[in-house]
């Protein structure tokens, strides 16, 4: 029988601490948003957030100051107040110290997301990063330390997590339907050639994300493929990953960046194996894979949603695999996935995160993404680059729990 790590739990065994596992906080009445980035993802954000109910925008920052004027109207036109300003260097700095703000969301570029979350931290307000929340295995090693001592919440906004069929799927593992599960791919598919310009634009005027891309020749970005394994195969809780080997296609064009495909595997300690894969600039369809292998079942969203559980011997494909997974929606998530449907709200995935994240702080519950998962699915970008670098040799993936790990209870979305 395992002993279970858990904090301050009322109707749960007695268990040994893991510093930000299960780590519950005072509950807030309404969840005052610092937000800092407003590009693109922010003012996105911006706009979603007007759908929360007990959540409001009470502080902007961003380094250009045309920015806060667009967040700005965005507020304006969906009826809500104006909120504080910040800009200039240390418009982000600011906004952590500010008392009005009980969280610090952070829309920037990759690599000011952990100096933001520390300070936020360590200021006493909640972290919520969007992805990944890291860079190196330094900065996980950085946000898990600071939520430990802090003891604040570090959310990745990992909207992914939030997906209908993988939040159908989990429920389904739960129930057993797939037998023991061995295997699992995810991807981050997805054509942008079109958004980065990559004909068109000149090296200078490139994205950050494009020009982050060239220059890593590993996946720096892994968390999509790799958030809902990490829920469905219990990283950090019971299992974890052990070590990965990566590989990159060569690539053609500028950098070397059309075409190249990386390819990263991972097994972890029980013996279990993952597939991710990052594709940015081939012309092929959106997919994040979505596949789950277990002994008795196997599910795929992508290309075809395809199923075959113990409860549905025969395979299922197309719109009977989804009718099939919608019958298996009854989580917190998964209902406010379907609320989001009903609303028609932009994104239900977006609309299920949001509100499982506001709904948890305003509960005092622990939230579905720890500091953990945030570093552990964000480790795998310097780890695969360095396995890369290496001719594909084997890297270990370190323990952010300090060998805790084994004990912890399974993961559980509170509500
Ligand atoms: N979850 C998703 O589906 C999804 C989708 C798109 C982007 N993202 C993530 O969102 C983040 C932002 O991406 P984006 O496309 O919006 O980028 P962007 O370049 O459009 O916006 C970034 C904004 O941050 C501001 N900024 C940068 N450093 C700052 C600092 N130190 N202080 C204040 N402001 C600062 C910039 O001025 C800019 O306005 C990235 O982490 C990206 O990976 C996630």
């Amino acid at each position: 029988m395992p002993q279970y790590f858990i904090n301050n739990l009322p109707n749960l065994p007695t268990m040994t601490k893991i510093p930000a596992l299960e780590l519950t906080c005072q509950p807030l009445h309404i969840v005052r948003i610092g937000m800092v980035g407003l590009g693109q993802r922010g003012q996105k954000t911006l706009r979603r957030y007007g759908d929360i109910e007990g959540a409001e925008i009470c502080c902007i920052a961003d380094l250009n100051p045309a920015r806060i004027a667009e967040a700005q109207a965005i507020l304006r036109e969906t009826g809500r107040p104006e909120a504080k300003a910040f800009t200039g260097a240390n418009a982000w700095k600011e906004l952590c110290l500010s008392a009005e703000v009980d969280v610090v969301y952070i829309c920037t570029d990759w690599y000011s997301h952990t100096e933001i979350a520390v300070c936020a931290m360590q200021a006493g307000k909640h972290a919520a990063i969007e992805v990944p929340a890291a860079t190196s295995v330094k900065e996980c090693w950085k946000l898990v330390h600071t939520a430990e001592q802090t003891r604040r919440h570090c959310f990745m906004t990992e909207n992914c997590c939030y997906d209908h069929f993988s939040l159908s799927v989990q429920e389904m593992a739960d129930e057993g339907l797939f037998g023991e599960i061995t295997h699992c791919e995810g991807a981050y598919i997805h054509d942008l050639r079109t958004n980065f310009g990559l004909n068109a634009e000149s090296r200078a005027r490139r994205s950050w994300m494009e020009q982050s891309c060239a220059h890593h020749n590993g996946n720096p970005y892994p968390t999509h493929g790799l958030g809902p394994i990490g829920w469905l195969l219990g990283l950090h809780r019971g299992d974890r990953m052990d070590y990965l080997v990566s590989m990159s296609a060569e690539g053609h064009g500028t950098d070397h960046l059309i075409g190249r495909v990386n390819t990263t595997l991972i097994r972890t300690l029980y013996g279990r194996s993952i597939l991710l894969q990052l594709d940015i600039t081939t012309e092929r369809p959106y997919s994040r894979l979505q596949t789950v292998c277990g002994t008795n079942g196997y599910a795929q969203k992508y290309p075809l949603p395809t199923l075959k559980t113990t409860a549905t011997p025969t395979i299922l494909q197309g719109q009977a695999a989804l009718d099939e997974a919608r019958r298996h929606m009854s989580s917190h998530a998964a209902r406010l996935w379907a609320e989001g449907r009903i609303r028609n709200v932009e994104n239900e995935m977006n609309f299920a995160m949001d509100s499982r994240f506001i709904y948890c702080l305003r509960n005092g519950l622990p939230l579905d993404i720890d500091v953990y998962d945030a570093a552990e699915w964000s480790c795998i970008s310097e780890l695969s680059q360095q396995s890369v670098a290496a001719g594909s040799r084997p890297v270990p993936i370190p323990d952010f729990t300090g060998g805790r790990w084994e004990s912890a209870a399974p993961h559980r979305m509170y509500a």
